[in-house]
């Protein structure tokens, strides 16, 4: 059911210190920030050869990483992001299988302007998992 990996997100507490780890010390190539507000996050993505790698900084108040890096003040992996074809089939048979999805279970639009969905990490592998539709 699911397809390629999208991306990687780890949550930073600094966006300007992680943009700059990536483009200066790992020389790679990264977006400008996009503050998305339904979202509580601002981000930008490493774009590498294969995937991409999203950075996320809190934004506003009740972000959903703030927890996530008062566990982890340094930061770290957030969640990943797996791509389907239809982000609706998906989440019913996840459902159907007993999995739980955040939220009110619709379908939000992500920061690539596409249907996104968050799966419980406790149904899967203690990850967070993001599906998008693509
Ligand atoms: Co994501």
């Amino acid at each position: 059911m699911i397809g390629r990996l999208n991306h990687v997100a780890i949550a930073v507490p600094d966006l300007e210190a992680g943009i700059a780890v990536y483009r200066n010390t790992l020389g790679a190539r990264v977006t400008s920030p996009e503050a998305i507000p339904e979202h509580g996050v601002t981000v930008v993505f490493v774009e590498l050869p294969n995937t991409k790698v999203e950075l996320l900084e809190p934004l506003g108040e009740g972000s959903p990483i703030a927890g996530y890096l008062e566990k982890n003040p340094a930061g770290g992996i957030h969640h990943i992001c797996y791509e389907v074809d239809d982000i609706i089939v998906a989440r019913d048979r996840l459902m159907e299988d007993g999995a739980r999805v955040l939220g009110n279970g619709e379908p939000k639009i992500g920061a690539h302007g596409k249907p996104v969905l968050f799966l419980h990490p406790k149904d899967f592998c203690g990850t967070l998992v993001e599906l998008e539709q693509v």
